[in-house]
């Protein structure tokens, strides 16, 4: 059974614990949250100046659309506001600085009527986060930029939280995709040709669960959670942010959502820096759960070149 908890006033350590056994948290805009929207939405127009973001996709054609939009993804992410900004909302949102540990934020464009659906606007199947070498231990903070509606938002399937499938993880390398595939991502214009972990068996997408929280809040799960981007038909393209933590408590303790069906190799603990100060991840939590794959055959940590 999964239970969805809206504004809930727990610590951080109970909160992980039912994240972990597949509860979902619910936040409403609050000042922090609606700071990094503010400053989100403020990178986005500056690449559209004079335009509606949300409907420049109907005044362009796909690949100049894509021309302003690949660039942005790099400018947002490397930008010390942002990182400033979500450490704000972790921390307000009861997250202890010291021992939670944020990766960047990436920043989300689904067009509607199927104007992108890959490389930068690359449309999620069905997927758990933990079969692309996210921990077990992760988890996701989502957050809509503008207002949306449950036709461009995300879906949860949530009879898999306990239901393992059949994947293509086992195939799937952290550090090869660091090397390969991400670097490819604006080359993807009208097809997706990148190997990903995918379902290899028949899906039942319902019942689903949607969430429409408002511009600035905030839709926290387990990184094994299954879910999935809707199929875009609001009329309008729906900008999101998302961004990753770990508490290295649960790291060393081995906490974390059970594992049913994720067998890549290779891990992103790298990509993880902590919210106090941004040092690195410490080695030694690394190699507990770097199954045995030697970063000299990829690249252990993504730079956008
Ligand atoms: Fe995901």
């Amino acid at each position: 059974m999964n239970t969805v908890y809206v504004d809930a006033s727990m610590s951080d350590d109970d909160r992980r614990r039912k994240l972990f056994g597949g509860q979902i948290f619910l936040f409403t805009p609050r000042a922090s949250t609606n700071a990094l929207c503010d400053h989100t939405a403020e990178v986005v127009e500056s690449a559209f100046p004079g335009m509606d973001p949300r409907y420049a996709q109907f005044d362009m054609p796909v690949e100049r659309y894509v021309d302003i939009v690949a660039p942005l993804k790099p400018r947002f992410i490397h930008n010390a506001t942002t990182q400033r900004l979500l450490r704000d909302v972790i921390e307000d949102l009861g997250c202890d600085l010291a021992t939670t540990y944020q990766d960047v934020p990436r920043l989300r464009m689904v067009t509607s009527d199927a104007y992108l659906t890959s490389g930068v606007g690359y449309a999620h199947h069905l997927h758990r986060d933990t079969w692309y070498s996210a921990p077990m231990a992760q988890l996701n903070w989502w957050m809509p930029v503008y207002e949306i509606d449950t036709e461009c938002s995300m879906a949860f399937h949530p009879r898999y939280w306990s239901e393992g499938v059949a994947n293509g993880s086992a195939d799937f390398n952290y550090y090869d995709w660091n090397a390969n595939g991400r670097r490819q991502a604006a080359s993807q214009v009208t097809a997706d040709t990148r190997r990903q972990p995918k379902p290899e068996q028949p899906m039942g997408t319902d019942p689903q669960v949607r969430f429409v929280v408002p511009r600035g809040g905030v839709v926290l799960f387990s990184g094994a959670q299954m879910h999935s981007t809707v199929p875009n038909t609001s009329g309008f393209t729906r900008y999101s942010i998302d961004f990753r933590t770990v508490n290295v408590a649960d790291l060393a303790s081995g906490a974390a959502a059970p594992n049913v069906d994720s067998h890549c190799t290779g891990t992103s603990l790298r990509d993880f820096r902590r919210s106090s100060d941004f040092a690195a991840m410490p080695d030694d939590l690394v190699a507990k759960y770097d199954s045995g794959v030697h970063p000299d055959h990829g690249v252990t940590v993504f730079s956008p070149g």
